[in-house]
């Protein structure tokens, strides 16, 4: 098991690079199963969701080889269809794209319903369900699976409108469309930039996918994938995550290896705030130096403010100057993470979906347990801004998604290191009430 240990209280200065975005990652992964050559991906992101979809394909015969730390080359030519099992679906919230991978290659899937981050309400699939069932699939859920297969044995092109914008419904739809037979249409579809890039992933092994970054995506289905090599996007999510510990801590960092427009809705924020942020070429450098102002915040589907960065804005906002209020319209349970921000010193009142963030001069280091990768994140962000130590448990949720996380912070001056422990000292602390 593993903490980190993190001494806050400095400004951080230096050059960040950010990797491959998780979120495309775990899509593009599911999806290269539905290619019958080889496929190379490149800018693979080094973190845990990425090793397990990779086991899990390996588990149904393909070949995954890495070529450098970064590119991976997977052969699914000998793919067979079989179960994925809890074990593997339960660690991953993104392991529900096997359904529409395996659908769209075999026309059948087996797999354990997902687990993932626990936002502390619920993450119900039904837009996926409904969306297979349009494409004449006839889904079952027995006993933690959901069994799925599609009549005559290959999925067929349908018009589907979306109740409800949804980048996970989006992309398993696309996945299993690519494949049909026949022409499918996706109305009300989200348009995060993880969703072009799983489209132009799609495209470039073959499939005809248009649309993608609109509300309406339209998939021409083909008879097969054939293989070709493609580089995923950079992961808005982490420039923003770093672009919060500067607000938060004070300082200059330059962000690079970004696509600037993906962060225009976190960068408009951080000016509100009182954060620099000067765009050259495919990165920002981004500074703190004044005080920092409260502004309030409401998560929205892309190109929305993204929830995925609402606890990491939330770390910054609590030592602004004055009153901010988060509003998730996202996950209506979102702030599991204000709890231990509150043990450092923070003024945050929750009702339901709304946050109200009373800025504070100073937080305190304290020992707190990431409740999940995003929170995990945040939890990072006070912890180097507070002052004194801060030890953060429970950081594998952080390492879900996150690259390298110790060595980046380190490259920009923050003091923060590793301490390996027993299990059963853990086991002991949470015992203890
Ligand atoms: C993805 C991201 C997650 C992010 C979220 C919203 C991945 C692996 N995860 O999750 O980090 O927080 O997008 O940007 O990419 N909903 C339904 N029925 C469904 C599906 C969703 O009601 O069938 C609701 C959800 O409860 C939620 C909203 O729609 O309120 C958005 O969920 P969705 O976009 O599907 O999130 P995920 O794909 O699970």
């Amino acid at each position: 098991m593993t903490k980190y240990i993190v001494e806050g209280g400095r400004p951080l200065f230096g050059e960040i690079h950010i990797s491959g975005a998780k979120n495309a990652a775990v899509a593009i992964i599911p999806a290269a199963l539905m290619v019958s050559g080889p496929c190379r991906i490149e800018n693979i992101p080094q973190i845990s969701d990425v090793a397990l979809l990779l086991g899990i394909l390996q588990d149904l015969g393909a070949k995954v080889r890495f070529m450098n730390p970064h590119a991976v080359e997977i052969d699914c030519s000998r793919l067979r269809n079989g179960r994925v099992p809890y074990e593997s679906a339960r660690r991953c919230r993104a392991s529900y794209y096997m359904l529409g991978a395996l659908l769209g290659r075999f026309g059948a899937a087996d797999v354990a319903l997902p687990g993932g981050c626990d936002f502390g309400g619920t993450r119900p699939i039904d837009q996926h369900l409904k969306g297979f069932r349009a494409l004449g699939v006839q889904v079952d859920t027995q006993s933690g699976f959901v069994i799925a297969e599609a009549a005559g044995g290959r999925v067929k092109g349908a018009n589907i409108f979306l109740d409800k914008v949804s980048v996970g419904a989006t992309i398993n739809i696309m996945l299993a469309a690519a494949l049909a037979d026949g022409m499918t249409v996706i109305e009300n579809a989200a348009k995060e930039p993880h969703i072009v890039d799983v489209a132009n992933f799609l495209n470039s092994m073959g499939a005809n996918i248009m649309g993608a970054g609109t509300d309406v995506i339209k998939v021409r289905g083909v008879d097969c994938l054939s293989g070709g090599s493609y580089s995923i996007i950079p992961d808005q999510i982490e420039a923003g995550t770093y672009m919060a510990a500067v607000a938060a801590c004070g300082g200059e960092i330059r962000i690079c290896n970004i696509i600037p427009k993906h962060m225009d809705c976190i960068s408009a924020k951080m000016t509100e705030m009182g954060v620099d942020i000067e765009e050259i070429d495919d990165s920002l450098l981004v500074s703190r130096i004044g005080p920092l102002q409260r502004t309030n915040i409401k998560t929205m589907p892309y190109p929305g403010f993204p929830t995925d960065m609402q606890p990491q804005i939330a770390a910054a906002l609590c030592l602004a100057n004055g009153t901010s209020v988060i509003t998730d319209s996202v996950w209506n349970s979102r702030f599991r993470y204000t709890d231990e921000f509150k043990r450092m010193g923070a003024q945050i009142q929750v009702n339901g979906n709304l946050a109200i963030i009373e800025g504070v001069e100073r937080l305190s280091g304290a020992q707190l347990e990431a409740c999940d990768l995003r929170a995990g994140a945040a939890m990072l962000i006070t912890a180097l801004a507070a002052q004194g130590i801060s030890e953060i448990s429970n950081v594998q949720y952080i390492e879900r998604g996150y690259e390298d996380v110790i060595g980046k912070i380190r490259s920009i001056g923050g003091s923060i290191r590793a301490l390996e422990f027993p299990e059963e000292e853990q086991l002991a602390v949470g015992n203890a009430g």
